[in-house]
């Protein structure tokens, strides 16, 4: 096998991102999310182990699903309390050179608009290394704090996305030329304001008639990440992303996955393989078998079912307080994540509740990987033979202590094998390191259209 093996941290600014109960693990230092240092160590050390980029998630809202109150969420810490991602792009750029930072921001949330703005900054202060995974939103507890009684439903919400994309485009693409800022002392002119355009948009949800604030950011739009996975996140991917998240227990939900996204990639006139699908997994890593499976041992003595309860109710939408621990998973409605827990229900495999608080504590409903460098290598290595994905999503258990170990272990064995990185590859931009073209969005992805000013007002 000759694909390369791309690997992501997946982190997120709070406490308990995936791996419930584990903030109580001796040495664990996810609580120390809220100083510089957890990030800026953890960035110089995925860089060090050469990962394509430190991914942050964000919710907007709480998990008050488990039980109908907000309670278990904040003893256990799932997910609350949380902090704004965007703000540690800079910090993190400071003490890297080549590391991606992948920044999670919600369509449903702020107005593209101002938000446009936010982004094109983090892109310039990172030097183009951002990269922005567009989600729409699953908690209703986010939309009751922002005036409205539930959250707007699911397919509804991808429509939204679609204009709001529109104007990001128009706005970070078309807006502004790139040859706009002429800085001529002499003349007195810093931007030609013949090269500046207002984008006139006037949508269904949105009115946005002037000029994008700020000037072309080095990737100009971010590099794009999506994880939908019903039909419309699917046909939203695309259409839109560069990269996606896939989130699947089972070899072959990956595979129907990742072939169903290449084929609506090549039906939208992009190339299918220039998609870059990322499964989400947890790897348990150290010297020998015996060591890896007493380390995930140790971990299973941590865990909190409760909290791990707490995700997934809010993920799904469904309160897993109410069924009885050995009571089978219930498959759900469409809406929410609710294809997530899907797979835990139905036909040929249905787990009890507390089967999928165990499994869903270490790492979140991904697969978890336990062994020597060569028994995980190897597991890897079947995964994208058999599945097509590019690389992996890598959640943690112990905060840095997953990544050490991976960075240790793993790298070095995927790197002996021919099928990991030994260097970052060229090119200053995180959309360049992983194309291997120029730092700006290819002439067949839907921006492009957005870039002739013809189209525009002065
Ligand atoms: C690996 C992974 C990471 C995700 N991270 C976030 C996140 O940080 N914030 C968020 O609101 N949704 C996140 N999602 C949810 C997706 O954006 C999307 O809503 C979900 O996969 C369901 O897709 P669907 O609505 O198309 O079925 C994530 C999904 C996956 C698989």
């Amino acid at each position: 096998m000759s694909k390369q093996i791309r690997f992501n941290a997946f982190e997120m600014n709070c406490v308990g991102h995936q791996s419930s109960g584990l903030w109580r693990y001796p040495g664990d230092r996810s609580w120390q999310y809220k100083d510089l240092s957890y990030w800026t160590d953890l960035a110089q050390l995925l860089e060090k182990g050469l990962f394509d980029a430190l991914f942050i998630a964000d919710v907007i809202g709480y998990y008050d699903v488990y039980g109908g109150n907000i309670d278990t969420a904040l003893r256990e810490a799932s997910q609350v309390p949380v902090n704004d991602p965007l703000q540690l792009a800079a910090p993190i750029a400071m003490v890297t050179e080549h590391l991606g930072i992948g920044i999670t921001l919600s369509t449903t949330y702020d107005h593209p608009y101002t938000f446009a703005r936010r982004l094109s900054t983090a892109d310039h202060l990172t030097g183009g290394r951002i990269g922005w995974n567009i989600v729409t939103s699953y908690l209703d507890s986010g939309a009751r704090n922002v005036g409205n009684a539930v959250l707007l439903e699911h397919d509804a919400r991808y429509q939204r996305a679609e204009e709001y994309m529109e104007v990001i485009y128009k706005l970070l693409e078309g807006s502004w030329e790139q040859d706009a800022v002429v800085r001529d002392r002499e003349r007195g002119v810093f931007t030609d304001p013949r090269k500046v355009h207002a984008i006139g948009h006037q949508g269904t949800f949105y009115q946005v008639p002037g000029v994008h604030m700020s000037e072309p950011s080095p990737q100009r739009t971010p590099l794009l990440f999506q994880a939908g996975s019903s039909t419309a996140g699917v046909s939203f991917a695309a259409r839109n992303a560069e990269c996606v998240f896939v989130n699947s227990h089972t070899l072959s939900g990956l595979k129907t996955y990742v072939s169903t996204l290449r084929q609506q990639v090549a039906e939208q006139g992009r190339d299918p393989q220039s998609v870059l699908a990322y499964a989400l997994i947890t790897v348990i890593v150290d010297e020998t078998d015996e060591k890896a499976q007493a380390k995930w041992r140790g971990y299973q003595e941590y865990i909190s079912r409760e909290g791990a309860l707490a995700l997934i109710s809010g993920w799904s939408g469904q309160d897993f307080a109410q069924p009885q621990p050995d009571q089978p998973v219930a498959k759900d409605q469409p809406g929410k994540l609710a294809a997530l827990v899907n797979t835990f229900a139905g036909a040929d495999q249905t787990w009890s509740v507390n089967q999928l608080a165990e499994y869903g504590s270490i790492g979140g409903l991904g697969q978890v990987f336990v062994g020597s460098a060569a028994t995980v290598a190897d597991q890897l290595q079947h995964w994208v033979e058999e599945t097509d994905v590019d690389g992996f999503n890598l959640a943690y258990v112990v905060a840095h202590e997953t990544f050490a170990d991976i960075v240790r272990w793993l790298v070095p064995e995927l790197q002996r094998r021919g099928v990991y990185q030994t260097a970052y590859a060229p090119g200053s931009t995180l959309r360049e390191k992983l194309f291997q073209r120029g730092p700006h969005l290819p002439e067949t992805h839907p921006a492009h259209q957005y870039r002739d000013p013809a189209q525009y007002q002065r």
